[in-house]
């Protein structure tokens, strides 16, 4: 016998109107964002691929699930019943069941739609601040935060340096953002985080964007304390002038430390992956075209042949490699410390006992802050019980500073501090400068590329006190006199043979 063919609608369930509606919802999100997205302008942001291209769509399948689930339930239900059925799309008036379920489809998305629009948008500017990038993977990036809000930068949202504005790098900051998303997901990510940044953008097209390379900036003056690790914590001070320079204005000459960002482009090529040792290094004369390659003979020469060997073009952050995400050394810290008397000199070796302190390893910041307090307290009660005693609040104010400075700087977690992120601004503890002007590099025409002390910046105050009034000035510059007897020794060598990161300052 034939059954009748029974027409029925696509809606005849409630579960079929309401995963409808979650469909439709996520779709219209997903192209409202897109709207946005692709009219979005400068600040792009991978995480932003999230709320679009994950969570929208999740909305769209799991309605499109849903109904697909509505559908086969009826199915069950027909053939249960033995019934022959095909499903429409047609207004069925004469239906109760559609008429209430076409109510349930319209009312639900209605809701649904202001919702999902209101909150899509919501959790989309979310994504879009600093506070996203920097506390939401909060394992992974709490170094380069903290490091970031203590930093200059720190009202310049990542994005600006990170990805910058433009089509193309849009679409790879998706894909980067995707890849960093899955890394998260995974528990795949490498502890710590890799520096240099390989595939940051030329700062050409971050940097510029708010600071003009042509600038002329002149001199600056800098000055630093350094403390012994002696009993007394004795003082050291040098002022110099850093001859920063740039295109003068007024006089149309280039000059100082900034003339590698001017008139001549500068590459080179280093030989390992924190870009350390450079033996090869070329300049290029805007204006006539003129080439001097600078090269150290008795190195490793780079093969131009291999496509592993990468002529980098000098940049601002080959010098600025740390502008948000100082991690500073403890030395610098201590001494820093010291002389705003945040840390008070009237304890005896502070600087050398703090300093082992902070350098000890430690495997959380929990352990570092109870090991930090306790010790400090010990070691004062066993050599010096009167400072123990007497000074009792000095030490438990040294503590708290030393805590800070762990707290901040330390990063235990991610397996990171400023042993692995050092600053290229100097020439102390890290080659910095001198990875170029080590008084070794020479051009083709035998000159040698300088690395008189004057170059860079005049000494005009140094001596053994921490009150700069009191030591002889010239602005002219003073020859420098190396703080501890070694004779002409920093003359013939690097400073980084003999001051290391870790004690250095
Ligand atoms: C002023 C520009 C600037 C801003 C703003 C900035 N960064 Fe960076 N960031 C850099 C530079 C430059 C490097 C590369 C350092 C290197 O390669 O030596 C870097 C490196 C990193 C690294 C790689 C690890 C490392 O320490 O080298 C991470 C992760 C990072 N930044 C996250 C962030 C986060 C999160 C924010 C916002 C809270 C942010 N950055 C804001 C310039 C910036
Ligand atoms: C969105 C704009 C913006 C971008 C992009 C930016 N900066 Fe800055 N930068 C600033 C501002 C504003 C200050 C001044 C902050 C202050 O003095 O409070 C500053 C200060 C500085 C300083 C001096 C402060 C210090 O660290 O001692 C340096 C150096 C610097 N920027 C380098 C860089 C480098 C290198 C980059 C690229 C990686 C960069 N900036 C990208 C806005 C920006
Ligand atoms: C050859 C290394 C080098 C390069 C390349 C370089 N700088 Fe500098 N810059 C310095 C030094 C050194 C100083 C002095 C900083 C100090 O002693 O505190 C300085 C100072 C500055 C300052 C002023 C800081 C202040 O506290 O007044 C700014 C801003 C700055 N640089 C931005 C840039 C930008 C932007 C670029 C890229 C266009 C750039 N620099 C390229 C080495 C460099
Ligand atoms: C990648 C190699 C490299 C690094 C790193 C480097 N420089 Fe240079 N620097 C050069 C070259 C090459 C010249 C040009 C020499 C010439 O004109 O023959 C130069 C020239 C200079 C000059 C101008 C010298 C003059 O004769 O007027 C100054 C000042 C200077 N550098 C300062 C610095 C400072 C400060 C740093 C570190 C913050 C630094 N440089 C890091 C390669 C480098
Ligand atoms: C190629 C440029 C250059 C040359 C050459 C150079 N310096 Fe420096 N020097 C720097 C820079 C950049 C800094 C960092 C300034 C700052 O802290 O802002 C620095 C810092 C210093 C400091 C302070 C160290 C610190 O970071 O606390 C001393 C001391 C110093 N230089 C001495 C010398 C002496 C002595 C010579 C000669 C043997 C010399 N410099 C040659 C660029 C140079
Ligand atoms: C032969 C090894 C040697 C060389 C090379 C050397 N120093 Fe030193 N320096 C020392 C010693 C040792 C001390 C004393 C450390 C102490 O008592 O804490 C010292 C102390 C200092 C101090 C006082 C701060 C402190 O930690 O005591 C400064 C500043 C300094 N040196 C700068 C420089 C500079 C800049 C250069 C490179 C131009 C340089 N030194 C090269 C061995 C050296």
């Amino acid at each position: 016998m034939m059954s009748e063919i029974k027409k029925r609608s696509l809606l005849r369930n409630p579960l079929g109107g309401i995963g409808a509606a979650l469909f439709v919802a996520g779709l219209l999100l997903f192209f409202v964002l897109l709207l946005i997205d692709l009219t979005g302008g400068a600040s792009e942001n991978p995480y932003r691929s999230l709320v679009t291209f994950v969570i929208a769509p999740m909305f769209a399948v799991f309605g499109f699930g849903l109904f697909m689930v509505s559908v086969w339930l009826q199915v069950r239900k027909a053939k249960a019943k033995g019934e022959k059925f095909a499903f429409n799309l047609t207004f069925d008036t004469t239906d109760p069941h559609y008429i209430r379920n076409i109510g349930l489809f319209l009312s639900v998305l209605g809701v649904l739609i202001i919702l999902v629009i209101y909150s899509g948008t919501k959790a989309y500017e979310a994504t879009d601040s600093v506070n996203f990038c920097g506390e939401t993977c909060h394992e992974v990036m709490s170094p380069q935060f903290i490091t970031y809000q203590n930093s200059a930068h720190a009202r310049v949202p990542c994005v600006e340096c990170h990805i910058g504005p433009g089509a193309s790098f849009y679409v790879k900051a998706k894909i980067d953002g995707m890849r960093q998303l899955y890394a998260m997901a995974a528990n795949s990510f490498s502890r710590p985080i890799q520096t240099p940044v390989h595939n940051l953008r030329p700062a050409q097209e971050t940097c510029e964007g708010c600071h003009w390379p042509q600038q002329f900036y002149g001199e600056k003056m800098v000055t630093n304390t350094y403390y012994k690790s002696d009993e007394d914590n004795t003082p050291w001070t040098i002022k110099l002038l850093m001859n920063i320079g740039g295109g003068n204005p007024r006089t149309g000459k280039l000059e100082g430390i900034h003339w590698h960002m001017l008139g001549s482009t500068v590459d080179y090529v280093a030989n390992d992956y924190k870009r350390e040792e450079i033996n090869w290094v070329r300049i290029i004369n805007k204006e006539t075209g003129d080439t001097l390659i600078y090269t150290d003979p008795d190195e490793k020469q780079p093969d131009f042949d291999s496509p592993l060997t990468e002529v980098r073009r000098f940049d601002c952050m080959d010098c600025h490699n740390r502008p948000s995400h100082l991690f500073n050394p403890p030395a610098k810290l201590i001494n820093l410390a010291i002389s705003t008397r945040r840390i008070s000199p009237e304890l005896k070796s502070i600087r050398e006992v703090g300093l082992e302190l902070l350098n000890a390893e430690y495997e959380t910041k929990q352990q570092a802050v109870d090991s930090i307090r306790s010790k400090l307290v010990a070691y004062y009660q066993e050599n010096y019980p009167e400072i123990a005693e007497a000074k009792r609040p000095l030490v438990i104010q040294a503590i708290k500073e030393l805590v800070q400075i762990y707290e901040q700087n330390f990063f235990p977690e991610m397996k990171t501090d400023y042993r692995d992120r050092q600053n290229n601004l100097s020439h102390f503890v890290n080659d910095g400068c001198f990875r170029c002007h080590d008084g070794v590099m020479k051009n083709q025409y035998g000159k040698v590329l300088s690395n008189e002390c004057s170059t860079c910046h005049l000494i005009v105050a140094q001596g053994p006190s921490e009150n700069v009034h009191e030591l002889e000035h010239d602005l002219a510059g003073i020859q420098f006199t190396h703080p501890e007897d070694i004779d002409q020794a920093w003359m013939e060598m690097k400073c980084t043979e003999c001051h290391t990161p870790e004690s250095g300052y």
